[in-house]
């Protein structure tokens, strides 16, 4: 099934809720990122990876600094909406350099200070950031467990229903559905976005539904498989059956991803439930065109989010995203889930590994 989503249901910012960092937290969080990769010193190893232990330990250790109107501001979204606008982080386009033309580039650049001066800075913000929402990681398979994502038009790529694509409809889903360890809550940093392309989120609990319907979604009748951007070899191990919707304390949370799951091997009752679930989601969609320096936060288990048409330049000033995904403690998801085993992807989660009782507190309900 392909979603229906069109540019017609434009801007309605005044749906959103919306934070500001004042501006010397914003500074701070700034300054702050300068200081740890000062501290780091030049490694393009440590910035095309992130991977280097003492980054993550910096960012661990540091993060309590920032102001409390920051760590506050970045606390998940507040409203049924699920989605929240933080403004804003201080930047100037001139120190971004190109934007990139794959996350390859994007990594590589963002050790080169002579390129990318600002991009590695910046990915120590986001980090800065999203601890203090969470958990940050990333996955193994998706551009090399970094944990910063770079999202930016590729060429070859602009009709996948992936970050990468440009001219298609990126399609209302949940970010990484097919996964029991999903994140909880996306984190997306704006760096540039020149024609304002707007990245469109939908609310399950904004959704109307008959009882009947909530029923037959709640079931366990299709799988979702992994999405392109972790390539095409997967176990051939079976795909289990998950619920599209579920509850979190009584109200509804949702797993939806229409282009990686097989609607036509479902009953037809089943695919009339599902068909009204996405144009509910359309219904109620409303669009966060982000402006350079802004955040988007995105519950993930309350909302699906996607992304207009737009036509790449591929001339270093196309739309430059930075996604991190953000486990948060507090969260429960289904037991069911505890068995499933992600098709083989593994969550790269260096936080964790160094603060283990981040995890203690993680799960799934018993
Ligand atoms: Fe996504």
């Amino acid at each position: 099934m392909k979603s229906v989503l069109f540019e017609r249901n434009s801007l309605h910012p005044m749906e959103l809720e919306r934070r500001e960092l004042p501006a010397t937290g914003a500074r701070a969080v700034r300054d702050l990122a300068h200081e740890i990769a000062v501290t780091l010193g030049p490694d393009p190893a440590t910035s095309s990876t992130l991977a280097n232990p003492t980054l993550i330990h910096l960012v661990d250790a540091r993060y309590t600094e920032l102001p409390a109107a920051v760590r506050e501001a970045m606390r998940a979204p507040a409203t049924t909406a699920g989605v929240t606008i933080v403004g804003s982080v201080p930047l100037d386009d001139g120190e971004l350099g190109p934007t990139p033309i794959d996350w390859k580039q994007a990594a590589t650049w963002g050790g080169d200070p002579l390129t990318c001066a600002a991009s590695f800075e910046l990915d120590i913000a986001m980090l800065l950031l999203a601890r203090c929402a969470g958990e940050p990681f990333g996955w193994q398979g998706q551009q090399a467990g970094r944990l910063v994502n770079n999202i930016v038009p590729s060429p070859g790529h602009e009709e996948e229903q992936t970050g990468a694509s440009s001219t298609t409809l990126l399609a209302p889903h949940t970010e990484d559905a097919f996964h029991p360890e999903r994140a909880n809550l996306l984190m997306l940093g704006c760096l540039r976005n020149p024609d304002r392309v707007g990245t469109t989120v939908s609310s399950v609990r904004r959704v109307e539904l008959r009882p009947w319907q909530c029923d037959r979604l709640s079931e366990s009748i299709l799988p979702i498989l992994p999405d392109l951007s972790y390539g095409t070899e997967f176990p051939t191990t079976p795909a289990p059956a998950v619920p599209t919707l579920g509850t979190d304390d009584g109200r509804l949370t949702l797993r939806f991803d229409p282009a990686y799951t097989p609607l036509a091997d479902a009953d037809p009752e089943f695919r009339s439930a599902y068909d009204h679930l996405a144009s509910e989601l359309e219904r109620v969609c409303i669009t966060a065109a982000l402006a350079p320096g802004e955040l988007l936060l995105v519950d993930n288990d309350v909302v699906v989010h996607g992304r207009v048409p737009f036509r790449p330049r591929y001339d270093g000033t196309d739309r430059w995203l930075k996604r991190v995904n953000i486990r948060l403690p507090q969260r429960r998801r289904a037991e069911t889930e505890a068995a499933e085993d992600g098709y083989g992807q593994r969550i790269v989660a260096p936080f964790r590994a160094m603060r283990p009782e981040i995890g203690t507190t993680l799960g799934h309900r018993r």
